[in-house]
């Protein structure tokens, strides 16, 4: 009896959980996730390779019903009284026989046209040009990216998180690790799906050539988040590519007032040091997100909250609410201490 008159308030403490939450990732504006909308040379070779795959597939089925509805209007057992027709068992009937080897025939002719067109596509895809390119790797943990850029000189790397800007035009060549598990890399306007493999390379290029934001996701199911290991290609035009890489390789910018001043104490004096890096001050560590320009990054937390003042100082204070199983702990700051570190990361562009 307890456990009915209980049961009804469970459903709405989850309801309104899930709703709270919803509302909240609702407000992360995502880039286009569309493998239809294509936006570079390589995805367009994959558009056309499933255009035709839908086109023989839609021909094969409106046939087979075509066939099947035929077959049924030809039947002899068309009335339920009176024994079923079936004089045309043992008797061989020619055409029937015809049309089935004529079916063998077109499909096995058909999945050959199929085969040759996904190898004509792959051949296409890996003879792609990448003539001045842009050399990334990106490493998959339990849930985010990490990113490093190589440049000519050692001097020219700088690291970045689950934004992955590119320059439009220039082909992109991503070599793909992992650190724990098994992930997918997949953002569908640009490029197919490659896994990411603990103690392995493998390498993937892209060419963007229209500006914008292209949403990625992980595709291979990696833990507890992997629907939340969200990515996403930002194609920026060259010279502001240029300019934001420059930013990036900067160390992370001073702290501008006294509450920076103190965000910068808080973190320092706290355990985020213990997994982040912030470049120029004494957080060194690679455990999780390098954090030097987390403040011009859009979202925060594999593209699931928003990057705004108030949605940090939640996750801050407890990634579980919004992640459940996440590696980062939760961190019980003051209300002061925490204004003031969420305004301090704020400040790092
Ligand atoms: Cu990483 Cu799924």
């Amino acid at each position: 009896m307890r456990r009915q008159r209980l049961f009804p308030f469970a459903l709405a403490a989850i309801a309104s959980a899930a709703s709270a939450l919803a509302e909240q990732r609702a407000s992360v504006v995502p880039g286009a996730h569309d493998a239809l909308l294509t936006a570079g040379p390589q995805a367009a070779r994959i558009g056309e390779l499933w255009n035709l795959t839908v086109f023989i597939c839609t021909a094969v089925f409106c046939a087979v019903l075509l066939g099947l509805v035929f077959a049924l209007w030809r039947s002899g057992r068309r009335h339920d009284d009176g024994p079923p027709d079936l004089s045309s068992v043992g008797r061989h009937e020619r055409g029937p026989f015809l049309g089935v080897v004529w079916s063998v025939g077109v499909s096995i002719a058909l999945l050959l046209v199929l085969v040759v067109a996904s190898v004509v596509t792959d051949r296409a895809l890996a003879r792609a040009s990448l003539d001045n390119a842009v050399n990334i790797d990106v490493t998959g943990h339990q849930w985010w990216w990490e990113l490093s850029y190589r440049g000519e000189s050692p001097s020219d790397n700088f690291n970045a998180v689950n934004e992955l800007h590119v320059p439009v035009g220039r082909p992109v060549v991503l070599r793909l690790m992992a650190d724990d598990v098994i992930h997918s890399l997949w953002v569908p306007s640009l490029a197919g799906k490659k896994d990411l493999i603990p103690g392995r390379t493998a390498t993937m290029s892209f060419r963007a050539d229209r500006p914008g934001r292209y949403r990625g996701q992980c595709a291979e199911f990696c833990g507890y988040q992997h629907a939340f290991m969200a990515f996403e290609v930002i194609a920026d035009p060259p010279a502001q590519y240029d300019a934001w890489a420059a930013t990036q390789r900067q160390p992370a910018a001073e702290p501008a007032d006294a509450t920076a001043r103190r965000g910068r104490d808080v973190f320092l004096g706290s355990a985020c040091i213990m997994c982040h890096a912030i470049e120029g001050t004494i957080a060194g560590a690679r455990k999780g997100p390098d954090l030097s320009h987390v403040g011009g990054r859009s979202t925060i937390a594999a593209g699931t909250l928003p990057n705004r003042p108030a949605e940090l100082a939640r996750w801050i204070a407890n990634p579980h609410d919004f992640k459940p199983g996440v590696n980062m702990p939760a961190t019980s700051l003051s209300s002061a201490d925490m204004n003031a570190l969420v305004s301090y990361l704020g400040s790092l562009k």
